[in-house]
Order: structure tokens, then C-alpha cells, then sequence
């Protein structure tokens, strides 16, 4: 069995047999639910793009657990000039690891490497499609809705993350649609309420989902699901 404990924003932890993961650990935040410090143990990050809310503490929690950080490959390149130990794929790309397989899955949005106070190219934004004890994570990262997401109704998503916070990416209705082309067993929404520009209401959310094959399940920074 597989857990997922939401950290706030689009930060997660997920953890099952050979894997102690955190994803876009931004642990900085006003909804942070754990600090940089409490991780000793990670061996996985999964870093959805480059922008500063879900970077957050990645290199500094690389480095001090010898974590394996997964990213696209130009993003993957800065990080290994910063000494940590990358999987560097890309969009579309799919491969197997001692935990299971991991697949990127297209974002539209940005992903800047911000290295000091200078902006350089770090490739492209993406989700992942992450297999753990036989279950199928998908995060979606910060993106707009995108026919693309169709695609995943045939991979038997088990939990999707997605955005629902408006602004940057897809609000809670545009999320709904998201769910309706995914069609996971349970979707979360995440990357709300952290600033106020992405103010929105999860219970409206899951009222767009409404009742069907997916069941909504509105975590509270800290609170786990175990699937
Ligand atoms: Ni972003
Ligand atoms: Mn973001």
C-alpha cells in the first residue's frame, strides 16, 4: 500500500516499498506542513519545473539524503552542476527503477532555471506518472488544461494531483474537466489558498467533480491518504 501525505501547495510526500519521495518540496510557504530538516531518508524528488514554489528546498534536501532528483534533462543539467544526483528524462519518456516506473507527462507552462538573480532556459514544465506498489500516482505540476491529459484515461491513474488554484494554471472547474478526461480513482486538488492569487475553494472542486468514478478527497496540509 502506497501513502501520499500533502505537505501544502503542490509539495507532497510519497512513500511505498523502496520509495521515500518528496515532490516540488517548496517547504517555505505559509501552508508549508513540514520543514526541509524533518526529511532524512529521502532517496526520490520528483521536480515538476524550475520555478521557485516548487524548486523550494530540492537541492539542499538532495544533497544532504543523497536523493536521486527526476526532472526533464535541462533542468536535470543545472541540478548535477549544483553536486546532486539526477534522472534526467523527458516529455514522454518512460522508465523503470528498482521502485517501479516513472513517466513525464506534458505541462503547459514555464520552466526557468533560477540560478542567483539570473533566468536561463531549464527546458520544459511536466508532470509524472510515478508506479508504486502496483498503484499509479500522477502529479500534475503547474499546467493548464490540455487535451494531452486525455491520454492518461488508459493508464488507470489510482490518484491524480492537480492544480486548482487559477492564474498560473487550471482553476477548479478547469481541473474538473481535467478529471473527466484522466478519470482517476481519486483526485486531489493542490497549488491553492498559498498566495492570494491562487484563492479558490476546494469544496468547489469536488461539487464539479461531483459523484462518479472519481472520488475527491480534499487533503489538509499534513494530512496523509493511504490508496
Ligand atoms: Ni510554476
Ligand atoms: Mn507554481
Amino acid at each position: 500500500m502506497a501513502k501520499l501525505r500533502y505537505l501544502g501547495h503542490s509539495a507532497f510526500y510519497l512513500v511505498g516499498v523502496g520509495l521515500m519521495a518528496l515532490i516540488d518540496p517548496f517547504l517555505s510557504g505559509p501552508t508549508a506542513a513540514a520543514k526541509p530538516d524533518d526529511f532524512t531518508d529521502i532517496n526520490y524528488i520528483f521536480l515538476t519545473h524550475g520555478h521557485g514554489d516548487h524548486i523550494g528546498s530540492t537541492i539542499e534536501i538532495a544533497k544532504r539524503c543523497g536523493a536521486t532528483v527526476f526532472s526533464c534533462n535541462e533542468l536535470a543539467a543545472f541540478l548535477a552542476s549544483k553536486g546532486v544526483k539526477v534522472e534526467g528524462m523527458h516529455i514522454g519518456g518512460r522508465a523503470k527503477f528498482p521502485f517501479g516506473r516513472v513517466k513525464l507527462i506534458p505541462a503547459w507552462h514555464g520552466c526557468p532555471v533560477i540560478d542567483g538573480t539570473e533566468t536561463r532556459y531549464g527546458g520544459v514544465a511536466c508532470g509524472f506518472v510515478i508506479e508504486v506498489d502496483g498503484k499509479k500516482v500522477y502529479h500534475a505540476g503547474d499546467t493548464g488544461l490540455t487535451m494531452e491529459m486525455s491520454l492518461l484515461a488508459d493508464e488507470n491513474i489510482d490518484v491524480a494531483c492537480l492544480p486548482i488554484g487559477g492564474y498560473y494554471t487550471m482553476d477548479a472547474e478547469d481541473a474538473a474537466r481535467a478529471v473527466k478526461m484522466i478519470k482517476p480513482r481519486i483526485a486531489v486538488p493542490m497549488h491553492y489558498n498559498t498566495f492570494p492569487v491562487i484563492k479558490a475553494d476546494p469544496q468547489e472542486f469536488a461539487k464539479f467533480v461531483g459523484i462518479g468514478q472519481t472520488e475527491t478527497k480534499i487533503l489538509d496540509p499534513g494530512e496523509s491518504i493511504a490508496f
